[in-house]
């Protein structure tokens, strides 16, 4: 079987699928593909190695429908039609699990950053702009002993609420579609409805993956429900929160402050007014983006495709019905 890398993975995972005599079909570098690319590479191949959040759509399935196997390099799948995949019987695997703490690093990083400003006060000095500004200009604000609240708590949401409570003492409420008892448990964490979530939250921080149910879920209604001093974290999809919604809330000063690593699109134009604006901090989806993480991402995804390759099911198969046909 002949495997297609779309982009560059670490050498170390590039050994993984050769010491199992794979044949290998690489694109040895940093360089997204068009879809064209995309396409003609996977016709010579039997299993992708999907580096990146290209879109994997109904076209792209039906394109490839000989593909036996597509191994994702994320958490989320909203970029991979697994309907189509399932119609055409190719199992779709992402990489849960070894991407949690460091997704929800990156989700505190942009809390704490958020509420004292951090990017704000960074682009004033290369500016050139670092003076005595007095003794009330610009304040953040703390979070100690405030309230966190999670919308989806699942592994990357209980790690973050971990930390927050370590932290600062923070005070966790979620809302999910089913209880977390680990999170009750450990951090007397408690489950509110979605309107007690808005109305609560000091920061809320959205985990979930992009679904139709979950997409412009945080819109103009949802932002004034919420405190005028709270901070709203988004390191899940740019769709989840409108985006337009939010930058009138900030302006209008229904919010506090923002801080997201995804955006809605992708990249987000240097224009964008929330990159102006001193209570905002944006990051270039960059969750995962560490080379231990990474590592393991790529691992996993490896491991994927020699289960395939063995004539074995993918161990983290996310359109699991695939192997009920
Ligand atoms: C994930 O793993 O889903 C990250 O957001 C990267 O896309």
């Amino acid at each position: 079987m002949k495997v297609f890398i779309s982009r560059r993975i670490p050498e170390d995972v590039v050994r993984l699928l050769q010491q199992e005599n794979m044949e290998i079909a690489y694109n040895n570098s940093d360089r997204k593909l068009s879809r064209e690319e995309l396409v003609e590479a996977c016709l010579e191949a039997d299993l992708l190695f999907n580096v990146g959040s290209a879109d994997l759509n109904a076209s792209f399935m039906e394109s490839c429908k000989h593909l036996k196997g597509i191994a994702l390099t994320s958490v989320g799948y909203d970029h991979a039609d697994l309907h189509a995949a399932t119609r055409y019987g190719i199992p779709v695997s992402n990489t849960p699990d070894v991407l949690s703490k460091t997704t929800a690093d990156t989700a505190f990083l942009l809390m704490l950053a958020t509420s004292r400003k951090a990017f704000y006060w960074s682009r004033q000095i290369e500016r050139g702009a670092w003076k005595d500004n007095g003794f009330l200009y610009e304040l953040g604000i703390e979070l100690n002993r405030k309230t966190l609240g999670v919308f989806g708590l699942g592994r990357i949401g209980l790690e973050l609420a971990k930390m927050a409570k370590a932290a600062y003492g923070m005070t966790v409420i979620y809302h999910n579609r089913s209880r977390n008892a680990e999170a009750e448990e450990l951090l007397d964490a408690r489950y509110v409805s979605f309107d007690e979530l808005l109305e609560e939250s000091d920061v809320l921080s959205v985990h979930t993956n992009l679904t139709p149910e979950t997409q412009y879920r945080f819109d103009a209604e949802c932002f004034r429900k919420m405190k005028k001093n709270a901070i709203f974290i988004n390191t899940s999809r740019g769709k989840v929160h409108h985006e337009k919604d939010l930058i009138r809330a900030l302006q209008e000063g229904q919010l506090w402050g923002a801080g997201l690593d995804v955006t809605d699109p992708e990249p987000m134009l240097p224009e964008n007014p929330l990159l102006q604006m001193p209570n905002v901090c944006v990051l270039p989806h960059i969750g995962s983006a560490t080379l231990e993480t990474r590592t393991a991402m790529a691992t996993m995804a490896a491991k994927n495709l020699i289960a395939v390759y063995h004539g074995g099911k993918m161990p983290q198969v996310v359109n699991k019905n695939v192997y009920e046909k």
